[in-house]
């Protein structure tokens, strides 16, 4: 056990998304929508589709193997693995434990997924950051990643438009350096609105029968509006909540990583918070929604083009199924080796 303060910072990202995209204009093929609808409505060009066999713990190796070499390290330095899913490979066991079998991960260390919907990679950052702290993890991951293709109807155009797959992948590590890495954090849940995006059977409550797959019950069902209101109210409030515990104004923040849902969620909170949409990076038209994979992606993204400096302050943040949501504030730390 540590005596010392720890920090928890973000040591090298990864992701991976699959090869196949589908645009806009295949997808009109599929339902009655049309590249125009979908581009206004939501923001969103493409999305990339899993192939078969290739599961959220295969993609989510992949981008946990980038981060791992990234950071100069091996998979015998990670001590920690966190994934965050809701489209886990099976029910059971953990999504973690496969991608720990093909990592190579070490087996003396704790592996398992957190269930938090499109908030997972928060949820599961602030789990991680609270263990390490204890000085017990140097190292941990926590990796998002999701097959949303394998849930959706692909008859149902309110749906099937917005959602894609993908998985990114944080590498954690402590430090004693003060001020640096993950500052405030803040999450929150609403289980009383749990039927405005749900799965309604596949689990214990209601297993998979014939009737239950002849009615499309193992399928993703959303109510647009509600979600959208909700979404738009309580990410604008996270990040004013986060900010003021942390005593940190929103202009002192470099970047604002928001889950990325539907732009016009992006530009109505950041609107609400007095933000330009310069300081939203958003890769909507390329990806969707991704749900737990959507903040790791467009952190790398924006780390990648070279955004992202030591020093910079990030806000991340993030809504979804449960309803569930949560918000990150970030100092962003390179050390010096
Ligand atoms: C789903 C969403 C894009 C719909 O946008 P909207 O502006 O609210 O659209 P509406 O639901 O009012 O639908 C408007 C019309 O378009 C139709 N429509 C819905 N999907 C369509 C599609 N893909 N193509 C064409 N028309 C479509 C509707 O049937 C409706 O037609 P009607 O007026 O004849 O009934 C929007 O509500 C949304 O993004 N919600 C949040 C979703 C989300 O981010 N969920 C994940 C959170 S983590």
């Amino acid at each position: 056990m540590s005596s010392v303060e720890l920090s928890v910072f973000i040591r090298a990202i990864g992701v991976h998304t699959p090869e196949r995209t589908l645009t806009n204009a295949e997808l009109s093929k599929m339902v009655d929508t049309s590249d125009e609808w979908i581009k206004t409505r939501s923001g969103i060009a493409e999305r990339r589709i899993a192939g078969p066999g290739e599961n959220p713990s295969d993609m989510g190796a992949k981008a946990a193997a980038k981060a791992i070499a990234r950071a100069g390290l091996t998979p015998a330095d990670v001590d920690l693995l966190i994934v965050a899913t809701m489209t886990p490979d099976v029910p059971f066991p953990s999504t973690a434990c496969f991608l720990q079998a093909k990592l190579g991960l070490r087996r003396d260390i704790p592996c398992f997924d957190v269930s938090a919907a499109c908030s997972g990679f928060v949820y599961a950052l602030q789990v991680a950051k609270d263990m390490m702290r204890s000085g017990s993890y140097r190292r941990a991951l926590v990796v998002g990643a999701e097959k949303l293709s394998s849930v959706v109807d692909w008859s149902d155009r309110t749906t099937c438009v917005l959602f894609g797959d993908g998985a990114g992948a944080a590498l954690l590590e402590t430090t004693t350096e003060p001020n640096v890495g993950l500052l405030g954090n803040l999450l929150g849940a609403d289980g009383n609105n749990a039927e405005l995006l749900h799965c309604a059977a596949g689990g214990s409550a209601a297993p998979a029968t014939a009737d239950s797959l002849r009615d499309g019950k193992h399928f993703l069902r959303m109510n647009g509006k509600e979600v959208f209101r909700h979404a738009v109210r309580v990410m604008a409030e996270s990040c004013e909540r986060v900010l003021a515990k942390c005593d940190v104004k929103s202009e002192q923040v470099a970047w604002f990583i928001p889950h990325q849902a539907n732009i016009r969620i992006l530009e109505a909170v950041a609107s609400q918070l007095n933000v330009g949409m310069d300081r939203f990076p958003s890769n909507l038209e390329r990806y969707g929604n991704t749900s737990a994979a959507s903040i790791p992606l467009a952190l790398e993204e924006a780390w990648q083009a070279g955004k992202i400096k030591h020093g910079d302050l990030i806000l991340i943040v993030a809504f979804g199924a449960g309803l569930t949501w949560g918000a990150t504030l970030l100092r962003w730390h390179e050390p010096t080796r």
